[in-house]
């Protein structure tokens, strides 16, 4: 038999991927289809790899009516066909990439433990259990790994509050809400490297002496859940999650829980009430959830993408780990490239790229080869960079420098058709859907907000001044970064791409 690989990954399913693994095996009987995890190389999707003594070679991408023509190419043997794209770890977008945290992502079947464990898996977990909780979290905060969902908070420092705070029951959850525009990365390490978010979670729980966890999952993404849960079901099957973890004298339950598809459940408080099964709603800190989170209870709260790079600093120590990245940065980032871009996808990286690689070479440009005009990275409440910027290194001080965030690593490009004045009232508009309600500056400012821009846009450009105002009140009195970071994109629209707005006062102006 030979081993084919086809993806299960949500963006290869929605682009055939399914349709692709009945046409090869209805037409190959010689072939053990394999359903793996993406590579990440979002324009050869669906990527089918065949086991061949050369190596894994790629095809891609494939649609149900390609596979007649490879099985006529000898495909099965590696054979030339124009699709074929010879080993994916030799495309140049893969092999420029440092993988650590996706190292097994789309090598091998997701909700195999066998699979998992031949790559390496559960090292992490075998090693810390043979520590204790406060040698972890040195570990942990020696590696310098900061908090990978927005806030680049060092990870180390929030476990050690939990780990410090006193309380019979304590919880891990990971936030897997990936509400941010553009990003996927969470999406992938569930889709593609289950286990590996179940190890990084149990490892927490060990260090800080936390018996539960559970993953809150948005509902927009099913694969996910599906992945998860069977990922899940095979850990407790195994011995990896329950009341003995590999046998060891510690116990940790994990659960799946879906939320209902809000962006401000992505912001932890909200997070917490909406698992508790109230409406999500941002409390007010402190105190924080490190002392009283879920059910009013000690909570680690952590992104997938900080929980996935735990097993890895603990398999190959604090100091591999610390030894990548730049500044204060440790590490490498998933950069998610999307938006108007010739290769999107996945990019994982050591912190210390530039935004210009990373969008031109990188990302080879605008998908439409028109000229890039806007970048914004960091999601919905994230700045837009004009290319002047490109010289900006991916580092968290370095984008803060600049009126920037990294956010989650989402990268979505532009080109020069963009009206920036409507991106920054887009901007104001979905602070005012996403708005929990809670605080007056985001609540009723991102109305206002969206009415000013409309005024400027129409001639009134003496309301500029006013848009600045109602950002610096919305930046500084709003109880969450929902609100309070909604002034990026909507200055930095203003501040680079200022003639968007003055059109119309230009055209009065000329008549
Ligand atoms: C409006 C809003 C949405 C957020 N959405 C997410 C999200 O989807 N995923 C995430 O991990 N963090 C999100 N965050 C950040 C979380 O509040 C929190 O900082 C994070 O889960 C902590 O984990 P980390 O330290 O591992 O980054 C959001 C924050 C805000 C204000
Ligand atoms: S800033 Fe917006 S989302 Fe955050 S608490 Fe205030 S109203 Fe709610």
């Amino acid at each position: 038999m030979t081993r084919v690989f086809v993806p299960r990954d949500a963006l290869a399913i929605a682009l055939g991927a399914d349709e692709v693994a009945a046409a090869i095996a209805a037409s190959c009987p010689q072939a053990m289809i394999v359903r793996n995890g993406s590579r990440g190389m979002a324009w050869l999707e669906p990527l089918v790899e065949v086991e061949t003594q050369a190596g894994r070679i790629g095809y891609g991408p494939v649609e149900p009516g390609d596979v007649a023509g490879l099985v006529a190419a000898g495909f099965l043997a590696g054979g030339p066909h124009a699709k074929r794209i010879g080993r994916p770890e030799d495309v140049p977008f893969f092999a420029r990439q440092t993988r650590v945290t996706f190292s097994r992502c789309g090598l091998t079947d997701p909700v195999s433990l066998d699979d998992y464990k031949a790559l390496g898996g559960l090292s992490g977990l075998r090693r810390a259990l043979a520590m204790d909780g406060l040698a972890i979290v040195e570990e942990v905060t020696k590696s310098g790994l900061r908090g990978r969902g927005g806030a680049g908070f060092p990870t180390g420092i929030k476990w050690r509050t939990v780990m410090g705070a006193q309380g019979p029951q304590k919880y891990i959850v990971c936030n897997a809400d990936e509400g941010d525009s553009g990003t996927f990365a969470d999406r992938m390490v569930m889709e593609g490297d289950p286990f590996l978010l179940i190890e990084g979670m149990i490892i927490a729980g060990i260090a800080v002496g936390a018996t539960r966890g559970y993953v809150y999952l948005r509902s927009e993404y099913p694969q996910s859940v599906l992945t998860m849960n069977q990922a899940v079901a095979e850990a407790w099957r195994a011995g990896v999650l329950g009341p003995s973890v590999l046998g060891s004298a510690h116990a940790f339950e994990l659960e799946i829980r879906v939320g209902a598809g809000a962006y401000v459940c992505g912001e932890e408080t909200s997070l917490l009430d909406s698992l508790e099964g109230k409406r999500g709603q941002v409390r007010a800190k402190p105190p924080l959830p490190a002392l009283e989170g879920f059910l009013g209870k000690p909570t680690v709260v952590n992104n997938v993408l900080s929980l996935a790079a735990v097993p890895d600093i603990l398999a190959g120590g604090a100091a591999a780990y610390q030894a990548l990245g730049y500044g204060r940065s440790r590490g490498t980032i998933p950069v998610q490239l999307a938006g108007n871009i010739r290769f999107g996808g996945l990019f994982e990286v050591p912190f210390g790229i530039t935004l210009g690689e990373l969008v031109m070479e990188i990302g080879g440009g605008t998908a439409s080869g028109r000229p890039v005009r806007a970048v914004q990275v960091g999601g919905p409440l994230g700045a837009y960079f004009p290319p002047a910027l490109f010289d900006t290194v991916f580092d968290y001080e370095a984008f803060a420098a600049r009126d920037g965030l990294i956010g989650h690593g989402g990268v979505v490009v532009f080109d020069d058709t963009v009206d920036m004045a409507q991106m920054a009232r887009f901007a104001m508009e979905f602070c005012s859907i996403e708005s929990c309600g809670k605080c007056t500056p985001c609540r009723i400012g991102s109305t206002r907000g969206v009415e000013v821009i409309d005024k400027i846009v129409a001639g009134d450009t003496a309301q500029i001044g006013l848009l600045e105002d109602l950002c610096d009140t919305m930046k500084f009195g709003s109880l969450c970064a929902l609100g309070g970071f909604t002034p990026y994109p909507v200055l930095s629209a203003l501040r680079h791409f200022g003639e968007d707005f003055r059109r119309t006062q230009h055209a009065l102006a000329a008549e």
